[in-house]
């Protein structure tokens, strides 16, 4: 393989774990606002590049357990609010790690606690979510919500015909979707709400030539795609584009080798790391999404990724 083909993959371990040694770094704190999604990108990279115990399982839990609040909703780090973001993010933590039973014996009656937690946010006039009991709505809420209580079998504690219909008012002419009703249409959008009717089992309600065209539209001449029309491309994209793409059956609409190697170009090839475009900080965000992104791309030697 070419050397501009390579991926680090031993670089991008060992950088992933070093994000939990850093406590002297003014970027580990500044961060904090993030550590339970943070340590939910760091397992998921972990997995697609087949080193799933290069971090160490039972601290993962007792950190995840740390978070926990008594109502059920998990905060980003200990002592923070509870929100239905850190929430979603603990319940695919401890999916990855197989370990409902587990934290079920420990503290029983968790796992209904954590359900309802998550099904309470929904608004039952409007059918979305909420982030947390202040209000804010956004349809990231409504695809987290319906992603976690899938995966805890718990999708039956909500109105899924109602979240539904949600989705579909926030459908645009140009096929794609906003943050809500009449918002302008932005990709990572698109990839909440296609997942969330692929969850529902809804995509016959998706115009799906139309997105399609739009999605494969997203791909600039570099290879990387962007989020919006005039916008600049950006290595996460390769993930809520690309998944999106794939529910719909038409990756096949993006060059995939031009993204490939866009994707390659934002490693860092001495420290680990995937940064948002090539010659940028890394972060463990565009290093996740990156990757997910060859995986879709069928990279050798990754493992293979579920789009929703
Ligand atoms: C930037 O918008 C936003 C992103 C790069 C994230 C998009 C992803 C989502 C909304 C999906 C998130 C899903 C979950 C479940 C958390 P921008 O307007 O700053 O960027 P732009 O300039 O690229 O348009
Ligand atoms: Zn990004």
């Amino acid at each position: 393989m070419p050397a501009e083909m390579r991926l680090f993959v031993d670089k991008h371990v060992r950088y992933i774990q070093s994000l939990d040694t850093r406590e002297d770094e003014l970027e580990y704190w500044l961060t904090e606002h993030l550590r339970l999604s943070g340590l939910y990108w760091g397992l998921t990279a972990l997995h697609l590049l087949r080193h799933p115990h290069a971090l160490p399982r039972q601290e993962i839990l007792e950190f995840v357990i740390s978070c926990l609040h008594e109502n059920g909703g998990f905060g980003a780090a200990p002592g923070h609010d509870a929100h239905m973001l850190y929430t979603v993010s603990a319940v695919q933590i401890l999916a990855t790690l197989d370990a409902f039973d587990e934290l079920e014996e420990r503290l029983p009656g968790v796992r209904q606690k954590i359900g309802h937690y998550m099904a309470n946010l929904q608004d039952p006039q409007t059918g979305t979510f909420l982030g947390d009991e202040w209000g804010e709505h956004d349809t990231r809420f409504l695809y987290g919500a319906l992603n976690a209580l899938s995966l805890m079998g718990f999708l039956h504690l909500v109105n899924v015909d109602k979240a539904v219909d949600y989705i579909q008012s926030c459908a645009n002419f140009d096929g794609g979707y906003g943050t809500g009703p009449g918002a302008e249409s932005h990709s990572g959008q698109v990839f909440t709400c296609v997942g969330a009717l692929t969850i529902a089992g809804r995509l016959d309600l998706v115009n799906q030539e139309k997105l399609g065209a739009w999605l494969s539209e997203r791909q600039l001449k570099n290879g990387g795609l962007n989020g919006r029309p005039e916008k600049k491309e950006d290595v996460c994209y390769s993930w809520w584009v690309m998944s999106s793409l794939a529910m719909l059956k038409k990756l096949h609409w993006i060059d995939g080798e031009k993204l490939t190697a866009f994707i390659l170009k934002c490693q860092d090839p001495e420290l680990g790391g995937l940064a948002d475009r090539p010659g940028d900080m890394v972060d463990v965000f565009h290093t996740v999404f990156g990757i997910a992104g060859l995986s879709l791309l069928q990279y050798p030697g990754l493992a293979e990724v579920d789009p929703v």
